[in-house]
């Protein structure tokens, strides 16, 4: 018996005879019905680490950036900080975290919200009753899709792995042009077929590449960083995007090493590449297009200042000496290596090192430097 979710995809298929592959992904991953992100019996660390997860090290180095932001801000009485996509609250909590330790004036000012369509957080425990000190429970916890409650922001839209989850839409080349892919029902079993694309900001997309796809090539495209990007100029008043994802800029995701598609799933540690099995129970991603972000954010005033990999990013920030104060802080040698190990994930080009961080700026003015982006690939022209 199909779960309810497969059913309710089914049932719009039977009514419309075949649905985009984001609708597809869209019930997928978001469905009330049971989709893999609606309901928490699917805790996110239950199928795949993120860098939060790994270890408290990557909030407590994008803590030093905040702080620098807020410098940069001016030293506001209060520093926004929206976190859209906060999963299981742990970067919530290990930026907090290092805001009190470390960087005490910003934590006075900061207003932290975790926005997710569904969060999930361990139990906090009590408040302090005196409210003398600040923590998680300051954290403003809110259930929504994207940026759409928020409005004058001044400070910083921040996200970990959340952009490779919008629906995207797929795409093959046949005779020199792009095709969409559709999910069908042939009998029983889910099928592709394909067709003129549904929207012409498909072709656009392609088009604006300026590159030329060989016949059989597989991609996707992601329209709803169209509207991602809106909602994040419409939500900052004055600041920052730190978006973080794994991704290429637009020459190196549509080349021939990636000419069958990039899309991936994941159930329980476990990779594929077929999205029509376990359905509600799987994961699906695909590389974000980071050239695509930067263009739209030119044309909605959000201003590239910095884009690089993970790895240079954290090591710009400290990385080496916070992975040595740490290792010499632990005493067992078994939790030195299981904390080697963790730390190690968050710069490994076969882990999360290889991700991209993007910066975009909103009313800073030119000449702004991030911490994060000394050096790496730099403040990296969009098509190079
Ligand atoms: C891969 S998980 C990453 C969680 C967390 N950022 C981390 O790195 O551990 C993606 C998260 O984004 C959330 N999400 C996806 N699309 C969203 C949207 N449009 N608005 C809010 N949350 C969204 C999902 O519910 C999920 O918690």
């Amino acid at each position: 018996m199909p779960s309810a979710v497969e059913q309710e995809i089914r049932a719009l298929i039977g009514k419309h005879g075949r649905i985009t592959f984001a609708q597809f992904m869209d019930m997928c991953l978001y469905s009330p019905l049971g989709g893999f992100y609606s309901s928490r019996a699917n805790r996110i660390s239950a199928h795949f680490r993120t860098s939060p997860t790994s270890h408290p090290v990557f909030g407590a180095l994008i803590a030093r950036q905040l702080e620098q932001m807020w410098r940069l801000l001016g030293e506001p009485p209060a520093f926004h900080l929206i976190e859209v996509g906060s999963g299981d609250g742990a970067l919530a909590h290990s930026i907090v975290d290092a805001c009190g330790q470390t960087y005490p004036a910003l934590a006075k000012t900061l207003r932290y919200v975790a926005a997710d369509y569904e969060p999930w957080w361990p139990p906090l425990g009590a408040a302090p009753a005196d409210g003398a000190q600040r923590g998680m429970w300051d954290v403003q916890r809110v259930k929504t899709e994207g940026l759409l409650p928020f409005r004058n922001v001044f400070g910083c839209v921040l996200s970990n792995e959340l952009l490779d989850n919008f629906p995207f839409h797929r795409f093959v080349i046949q005779d020199g042009r792009a095709r969409e892919v559709f999910v069908t029902l042939e009998g029983d079993s889910f099928a592709e077929v394909l067709d003129e694309p549904s929207s012409p900001r498909i072709k656009e997309r392609l088009a604006s590449l300026g590159m030329s796809l060989p016949d059989g090539f597989r991609g996707e495209v992601s329209l709803a960083q169209e509207s991602w990007t809106a909602q994040l100029a419409q939500t900052l008043e004055r600041g920052f995007a730190l978006t973080i994802d794994y991704g290429e800029r637009a020459p190196d995701l549509y080349s021939p090493q990636n000419a069958g598609g990039t899309l991936v799933c994941f159930q329980q540690h476990v990779l594929s590449a077929d999205p029509y099995q376990l359905i509600g129970q799987q994961d699906i991603t695909a590389l974000v297009d980071f050239t695509a972000l930067m263009q739209l954010g030119d044309r909605h005033g959000l201003t590239t200042v910095g884009y690089t990999l993970q790895r240079d990013f954290l090591e710009s920030l400290g990385f080496s000496s916070f992975f040595e104060s740490v290792l010499a802080q632990e005493q067992s040698y078994a939790y030195r290596e299981l904390k080697r190990m963790a730390m190690m994930s968050l710069v490994d080009p076969e882990e999360h090192g290889d991700f991209k961080v993007l910066a975009q700026a909103k009313g800073m003015g030119p000449g702004v430097e991030l911490l994060g982006f000394k050096g790496g690939l730099g403040q990296a022209n969009a098509n190079a």
